[in-house]
């Protein structure tokens, strides 16, 4: 059997990894600024995560979610603790879409509608109403598009007002700082009407913080730099450094009900002791802080550039957009210089997405290898 060839891949085999570096199979090293699309939150093989993970395998992996699992809660309490959402409850699922899909189908539920707003760009996942609500009509297919689905630009109340008098909207679903489209973002006025808006009109507000949660902007959640409560927020990513997992956080103003939402995988002993061990990571060794302190390095630094037009994003969620298509220079950051860096649907932008514990010499390395390149 071969496998379905959905993927266009670089020639490079990592096959070992620790903190911010891998190494291919003939031991080059690589310096990591793309933590594999976002997900490596507290460096690769983590100590700490190793530890917690083995011992969980030795006690138990998995069994379904009709018995206790007091793991689930210890997540939960946490979360909230070092999230500051603590009037949230949580329901772990498998992935980012499918985070979305729940987030999208509660919404569903308690409106009773089914129409969703979401904004040009926007990428939220692969997966039935996840894609849906995801700009790019090629990775829709046609069973994707019986979704109702309304698409507006960024920072426009107006078009979303508009949209939301028709009264068949369910939810609005926009990205803490857009990712695969390209680190573009909301403003904080933009977000803060928004929440009005969704409020007055009996709306669900849901973030996704799949790609920009998890510290990753310099707060726990991208939408705190905008003083907002959204109704359902959606995580996945960093929340597991590499484990599969998903979250929805969902305010506990919003009831349950049996059977209304489940899953197999999610919340399995072994996605919680890596999601724990990852919560602890980054409160023992003040991640965030240095996301913010790196952050501000990077910006200091970028500016010696002069090829660079602008630096999209926040923290270690960047975006260096520059005066000519970025595809030749990463591949020559990886294949001379040793550095991985993202694409996005902006050609001219590099995503910068490390593990959140880079230092500045490491990001002056970055640094100096774009210079040697560009001169
Ligand atoms: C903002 C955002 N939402 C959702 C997803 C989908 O997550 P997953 O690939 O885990 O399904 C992604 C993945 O890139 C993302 O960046």
């Amino acid at each position: 059997m071969k496998l379905f060839d959905v993927y266009p891949l670089y020639n490079v085999t990592p096959v070992k990894a620790e903190g911010v570096y891998v190494w291919d199979e003939n031991n080059t090293e690589y310096l990591d600024l793309y933590g594999g699309h976002g997900v490596i939150s507290i460096g690769h093989s983590h100590p700490d995560y190793v530890k917690s993970l083995s011992n969980q395998l030795h006690k138990i992996g998995f069994y379904s979610n009709s018995i206790q699992n007091p793991l689930q809660q210890e997540l939960a309490q946490k979360l909230g603790k070092l999230s500051g959402c603590e009037n949230y409850n949580l329901f772990l699922c498998n992935s980012g879409a499918e985070a979305n899909e729940n987030a999208l189908k509660l919404a569903s539920f308690k409106t009773g509608k089914s129409r969703v707003i979401a904004f040009d760009n926007s990428f939220h996942g692969r997966t039935s109403a996840a894609v849906a609500v995801t700009d790019n009509k090629n990775i829709n297919a046609p069973i994707n598009l019986q979704q109702k689905v309304a698409f507006l630009p960024l920072n426009n109340i107006d078009l979303v007002i508009d949209e939301l008098n028709n009264g068949d909207v369910a939810a609005v679903i926009i990205e803490g700082i857009q990712g695969v489209g390209g680190l573009d973002e909301g403003t904080s006025e933009f977000f803060q009407q928004l929440q009005k808006v969704c409020h007055k009109n009996g709306v669900f507000l849901i973030l996704d913080e799949i790609q920009s949660g998890y510290g990753r902007s310099g707060q726990f959640f991208a939408f705190q730099h905008h003083n907002i409560q959204p109704d359902i927020i959606t995580t996945a990513k960093g929340m597991a450094n590499g484990f599969p997992i998903g979250g929805v956080l969902i305010l506990d103003s919003i009831d349950p009900k049996y059977g209304m939402l489940g899953t197999t995988f999610g919340g399995n002993h072994l996605a919680c002791a890596a999601a724990i061990s990852v919560l602890d990571v980054i409160e023992k060794e003040a991640l965030v802080a240095n996301v913010n302190d790196v952050y501000q390095y990077f910006l200091d630094e970028i500016q010696s550039i002069l090829q660079v037009k602008k630096v999209k994003g926040k923290g270690l969620m960047l975006g260096v957009e520059f005066n000519f298509e970025v595809g030749d220079l990463r591949k020559k950051l990886i294949f001379d210089k040793h550095i991985f860096t993202g694409g996005s649907n902006n050609k001219y932008l590099l995503r910068i997405l490390p593990p959140l514990t880079v230092n500045k010499a490491q990001i002056a390395i970055f640094i100096n290898a774009l210079k040697e390149i560009l001169t």
